[in-house]
């Protein structure tokens, strides 16, 4: 049986799932605070590329199509498991609370009453070991189910192996048994082989012998990482999975090594852009770019710029420094001058934004259209070809074709107690510094006079000045 899972990054991951193996569930490990982040924010919820590092870990767990996914919680419990809902449907995780942090042997334990009688697989991850891919956790799990092992450890070789718990192998090369760095000799400590935090586990032979699990240990914790020593001396079979990526597997303990992290998923994600996808960076080293972003081919992006979210940008197109687009749909062709601020909206092609523009709130700025310096748009519609070059305020408003936007025009579109709607027609001029009193609509091909306050509608093919407008004469 093939199951396809369509992963979140957008690739198509295939799992072969091999008839006869054993149910997958998965257990995720998020109750710690995470003291050496020295934070009032539980270690899960800092973010790496712009998402929560338990976001990264859902995200993966999901892409390997479990049946069901537990999430062991305690840490500020209640915003962990809003993180985990806006990647997990409801129905396909539990939570599981541990009210002591007592180690992760006891983080487990936690959802024993989920899983002891469960004939599963059982793949238990770190929330604080983001970049680990599913193809590397489907290959743990194969290995595992092909060694009937009971329990099978991801390991990796780190040249800087410090901080983390290192495997002890037999002298058949074999698993012996894992040591923290807290208690390891420094003959131990000399073993570049580490555990990565990651393992499967045969799920009823995990919680028999997590009962036995002591804390005489430095930390005075209970240590999962006691589990695999037990079950080898009650005669079960005991595998190691090693990786060769080292990047996979590195955990996140404290600021230091996040942003080590964040600058290689940059790094990566740029890289990518220019050789798989065609597109300039004018300095490569100075740009934030989000994984899950798109750029299209020969669109340049200069220095300073940052592109969050799910950010789509078509091609040959420029953005120019100082400029973010979050969750921003750009078409092609379009130029973004310097400093603008983009966020959930819409820019359609051959358009020009900038300098110094904000777009917010589903504005949408329509083919050929003009965006010019300080000018701000919230849920407003800007017309093909239409110009709204200065100082100017647009919010709540729906503007046709080839209309222009006087400097200092504003919509007012709030009485104090809610919005009202502008509607401006096609090829209409609203002259300099008038204030559209909303709701108020201007039909097609309308002129108002420099600093008219506009309190009525206007009809087609008028002009209209003064405070409040009045109609001086029909234009056709
Ligand atoms: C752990 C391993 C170590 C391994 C390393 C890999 C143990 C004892 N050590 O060490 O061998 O090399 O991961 O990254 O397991 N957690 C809880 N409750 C707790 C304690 C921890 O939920 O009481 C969670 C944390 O939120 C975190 C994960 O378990 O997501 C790992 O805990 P952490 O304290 O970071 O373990 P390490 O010291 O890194
Ligand atoms: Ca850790």
């Amino acid at each position: 049986m093939i199951r396809i899972i369509n992963a979140f990054c957008g690739n198509i991951y295939f799992m072969k799932i091999r008839d006869g193996q054993k149910k997958l569930d998965i257990l995720i490990l998020a109750a710690g605070l995470g003291t050496r982040m020295r934070s009032d924010v539980v270690k899960v919820l800092h973010d790496l590329d712009g998402r929560p590092l338990i976001d990264h870990v859902c995200r993966t767990a999901s892409a390997l199509g479990p049946r069901n996914v537990y999430v062991v919680v305690g840490h500020q419990g209640e915003s962990v498991k809003s993180a985990v809902l806006k990647v997990l449907e409801s129905d396909q995780v539990k939570f599981a609370v541990q009210t002591e942090q007592k180690g992760t042997g006891d983080a487990v334990n936690a959802a024993r009453e989920f899983l002891e009688n469960e004939d599963s697989t059982l793949l238990v991850l770190s929330g604080d070991v983001p970049m680990i891919k599913p193809e590397t956790l489907a290959a743990l799990i194969d290995t595992h189910s092909a060694g009937d092992a009971a329990c099978t450890i991801l390991s990796v070789n780190l040249s800087e192996p410090t901080g983390y718990g290192r495997m002890i192998r037999d002298d058949k090369d074999g698993f012996e048994k894992i040591v923290e760095q807290k208690d390891a000799t420094d003959a131990e400590r000399e073993i570049k082989e580490i555990n990565a935090g990651i393992y499967c586990f045969d799920s009823r032979k995990l919680f028999s012998a997590l009962s036995s699990v002591k804390n005489n240990n430095s930390q005075g914790e209970y240590y999962l990482t006691d589990v695999p020593l037990l079950l080898r001396e009650a005669g079960e079979a005991v595998s190691i999975y090693k990786h060769n990526e080292p990047s996979e597997i590195e955990g996140i303990n404290n600021r230091m090594q996040l942003a080590e992290l964040e600058r290689s998923i940059r790094r990566r994600t740029i890289a990518r852009l220019m050789l798989e996808q065609g597109v300039t960076f004018i300095d490569p080293q100075n740009a934030y770019i989000s994984e899950d972003a798109e750029i299209g081919r020969d669109t340049i992006i200069y220095p300073n710029v940052t592109i969050e979210g799910r950010t789509v940008i078509g091609e040959g197109c420029v953005i120019r420094s100082g400029t973010r687009l979050s969750n921003a749909v750009i078409g092609n062709n379009v130029e973004i001058r310097d400093n603008c601020l983009i966020v959930d909206s819409s820019v359609d092609d051959e358009a020009t934004i900038g300098p110094m523009a904000h777009l917010r709130g589903n504005a949408k700025v329509q083919k050929k259209a003009k965006i010019g310096n300080f000018v701000e748009l919230k849920k407003t519609t800007l017309g093909e070809g239409s110009k709204a070059s200065h100082l100017t305020y647009l919010g709540d408003a729906t503007i046709g074709k080839n209309t222009n936007i006087g400097a200092g025009v504003v919509t007012c579109n709030y009485d104090g107690k809610s919005k009202h709607e502008t509607q401006i027609g096609d090829d209409v001029r609203i002259g300099s510094d008038t204030m559209l009193v909303a709701p108020v609509k201007v039909g097609d091909r309308v002129v108002t006079g420099a600093g008219s306050v506009v309190t009525k509608d206007v009809e087609a093919d008028s002009l209209v000045v003064g405070i409040p407008a009045k109609k001086i004469k029909h234009l056709t």
